[in-house]
């Protein structure tokens, strides 16, 4: 049995189908901060069967050892923590407290267990301004804001854990900028009020949510003068959590994978590939530069290649296409009935 913390969010979601799909057995463990019942019920409707779920929180340690007494959890794939970036930055306790305090219980609980392989969801951000590009795994490691400081925090007390004790089985998967939905439009991402991030934005403008788009910046040392992110298809990066959990018992130890395609695509890149996947016009203003943010950010994916055998397979037209499914078809998100 893998025990999926954060199984109800967004990568979690559809990581959970991927897995049900190659026949593992799966607990969804979630306090439903970020997510919703609604999300449960269409995984289970994709799945085609239970979903077995642990409403609780991380930081409930009484809850977590009772889930461990109960189900024989072989390895656990650690998606839960909070995410804004902005939001770390005014509520700094608020994501130390649940991001590492949270993973310091749930450490304490495995160990308790013996149960000592996990799949922990790290961040690019973890390589805070890069010195160069394409990004490798072995580039120096820094932190930008409380948020970036919490995953590289815990990617450092899973290093200590595994010197400490040779046991341990512990991959950091570093994922770029995941966009996109499942194909089938029953789940995707759901953020709550005005999204931090670019896809989610884009796709609000394109439903009429919101009037426009405000483009962080025009005067980038870039192609277009827009930031460059390295997007990756939500489905490709649940597949290469697939793999990670195929390859974790040949491994000792921490190995850190960036989990990203390797291309680079512009602000106005995302607008125009998104216009055509919906057919709709996405108004924009360029407004000032956003603190904090970086011109380039690409992966370097050839370790994930050679190491876990997995590559990013779907192109950016179809990331457009499958959040504009996801979207148009469900303008209030997991509020929304969904109609077939
Ligand atoms: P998400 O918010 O959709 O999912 C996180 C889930 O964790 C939510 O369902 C939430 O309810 C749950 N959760 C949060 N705190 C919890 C707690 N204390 N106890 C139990 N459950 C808790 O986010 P996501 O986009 O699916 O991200 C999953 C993971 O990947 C996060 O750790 C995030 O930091 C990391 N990550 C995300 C991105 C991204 O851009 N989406 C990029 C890099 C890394
Ligand atoms: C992408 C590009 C913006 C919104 C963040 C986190 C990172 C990781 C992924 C978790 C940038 C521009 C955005 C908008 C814009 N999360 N933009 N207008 O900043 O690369 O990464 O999410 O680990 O840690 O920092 O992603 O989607 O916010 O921005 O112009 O309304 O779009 O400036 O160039 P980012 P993003």
């Amino acid at each position: 049995m893998i025990l999926i913390t954060g199984g109800a969010g967004y990568i979690g979601s559809h990581t959970v189908i991927e897995l049900i799909n190659a026949g593992y057995d799966i607990i969804v463990y979630d306090n439903f901060s970020n997510s919703s019942h609604e999300a449960i019920k269409r995984m289970e409707q994709i799945a085609g069967q239970p979903i077995k779920v642990v409403d609780a929180d991380i930081k409930d340690k009484a809850k977590l050892r009772e889930t461990f007494k109960n189900y024989s959890i072989n390895a656990v794939i650690h998606f839960a923590g909070l995410k804004a970036v902005g939001e770390s930055m005014q509520k700094p306790l608020k994501y130390y407290n649940n991001n590492i305090s949270g993973s310091i219980c749930l450490f304490e609980i495995m160990s308790e267990f013996g149960c000592k392989k996990i799949v922990f969801s790290s961040s690019a951000t973890v390589y805070g301004e890069p010195r160069s590009l394409p990004i490798s795994e072995n580039f120096p490691l820094s932190a930008t804001n409380p948020y970036g400081r919490s995953k590289l925090f815990i990617e450092d007390i899973l290093r200590d854990i595994a010197i400490s004790d040779n046991g341990w089985k512990i991959l950091l998967l570093r994922y770029f900028n995941p966009v996109g939905a499942h194909t089938s439009a029953l789940i995707g991402e759901d953020p709550n009020g005005i999204p931090n991030n670019l896809m989610p934005f884009i796709s609000q403008v394109a439903v009429g949510k919101r009037e426009y788009l405000s483009i962080f910046g025009d005067d980038y040392d870039t192609p277009d003068g827009t930031g460059v992110r390295d997007y990756i298809h939500v489905v490709d990066l649940a597949q290469g959590h697939l793999k990670a959990l195929q390859k974790i018992d040949d491994i000792q130890g921490t190995v850190a994978v960036n989990l990203g395609t390797g291309k680079g695509y512009s602000v106005l890149d995302m607008v125009g590939a998104f216009e055509k996947a919906s057919g709709k016009k996405i108004s924009y203003k360029i407004v000032k530069r956003r603190l904090g943010d970086i011109a380039v950010c690409y992966a370097n994916p050839s370790f994930a290649k050679e190491f876990l055998g997995w590559e990013a397979k779907l192109d950016l037209a179809k990331m457009c296409e499958d959040t504009w499914r996801w979207q148009s078809k469900n303008p209030k998100g997991y509020d929304t009935i969904h109609q077939a």
